[in-house]
This record gives C-alpha cells, structure tokens and sequence, in this order.
C-alpha cells in the first residue's frame, strides 16, 4: 500500500514505534523517519545530554520544530519521541499532514524493553514497573485524545500490528473519499 499521507506513530516509550515503523517502511515503500535520531544528529547531542544541558522544554521545542517540517516532506513513517503529543500545537501540525496512529502495551512489558537504556532521561533512576505505570496514566489522556487509531501490540507480532495499522488507514481513507463525495 503505497501511503498519500504520513503515518505518526506515538506512544510510551518502548511501546514499538521504532520496531514497527521500520516494517512499516518496507511494507509500504515510504521513507522511516527517528524523531529522536533527527534531533540527535542535528544538534550532534545525545537526548540525555540534550536534557541535562538545556533542559526538557529546549528539547520539546525541538520536537515542534521537526514536525512543522513534516508538511513539506513526502509521505514517510515516522517514529515520534514518546512525549512528541503532550503540546497540543505537536498533534494540530501532525493531524495536517498525516494520521496518528497510538501503540499500547502493559507497563510490564514496557519495561521489559526499556529496562537496560541509558538513554531515555525520563526513566534514569525511575527504571521500574509502578513509576512507568504512575507516568503511563498521567499521560493517557492526551494520548487517547490525540489518536486517529489505536492499536495494541500485545500478544502480537511486528508484521500483524502493522497490517493492522495499514488496514485502519485504509479504512479511514475510504470513509474520508466517501464523505467528501
Ligand atoms: C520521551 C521519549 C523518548 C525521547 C525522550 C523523551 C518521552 O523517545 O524522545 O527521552 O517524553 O516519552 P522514545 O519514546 O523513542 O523512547
């Protein structure tokens, strides 16, 4: 399926937007973009280095900047750092130039994938099941309200999860054709 918009993958850290946005890549042809890989190259910082010298607003600030230069950029999956939706500003410029597509996992599981990463400054020191729990929650809410689609990835593998990504993206184009016929 070849895409006519972006594809916004958001979600808690370690919920599979990298993982999957590379499949998703190859299941559609269109480029994978790393937010956080964007950003770490173009101030040649490491995020955790980013946070501890400038702090977390230059960091979001950042985020801001790269998405509004999503508009002019051909349709491409793109891998959202997991605080990229918590500015409303972030999700209007993503809803004007693609869909947002949420990946959920349990916090255990979450943990699970993040548990030997040195780089997400939000969990050093927090690296356990109840503070990614406290902190999944308080997020939640803007979360659920900035998604097009929600999927969970539990139980799954990469190729169904994206499948399933593609088939709702179909199904939201297909209802938007119809009423705007
Ligand atoms: C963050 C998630 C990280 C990174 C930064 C902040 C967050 O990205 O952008 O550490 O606020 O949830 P990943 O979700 O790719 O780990």
């Amino acid at each position: 399926m070849k895409l006519n918009e972006h594809i916004f993958l958001i979600g808690f850290m370690g919920c599979g937007k990298s993982t999957n946005a590379r499949y998703l890549s190859k299941m559609t042809g269109a480029v994978q973009m790393e937010m956080d890989q964007k950003i770490v190259e173009k101030q040649g910082m490491a995020i955790s280095d980013i946070f501890e010298k400038y702090g977390e607003v230059y960091f979001r600030d950042l985020e801001t900047d790269l998405i509004r230069s999503m508009k002019e950029k051909e349709p491409m999956v793109v891998s959202c750092g997991g605080g990229a939706v918590l500015r409303e500003e972030n999700v209007a410029l993503m809803k004007e130039c693609g869909k947002i597509v949420l990946l959920t996992a349990s916090p255990e599981a979450i943990y699970d994938r993040v548990k030997h990463s040195t780089d997400r400054p939000l969990l050093n020191g927090n690296m356990n099941v109840e503070y990614i729990s406290e902190l999944m929650e308080k997020r939640k809410p803007k979360y659920e309200a900035a998604a097009d689609i929600v999927i969970s990835t539990e139980m799954k593998n990469v190729r169904e999860i994206c499948e399933e990504i593609l088939e709702e993206m179909e199904r939201l184009r297909t209802r938007a054709e119809r009423q705007a016929r």
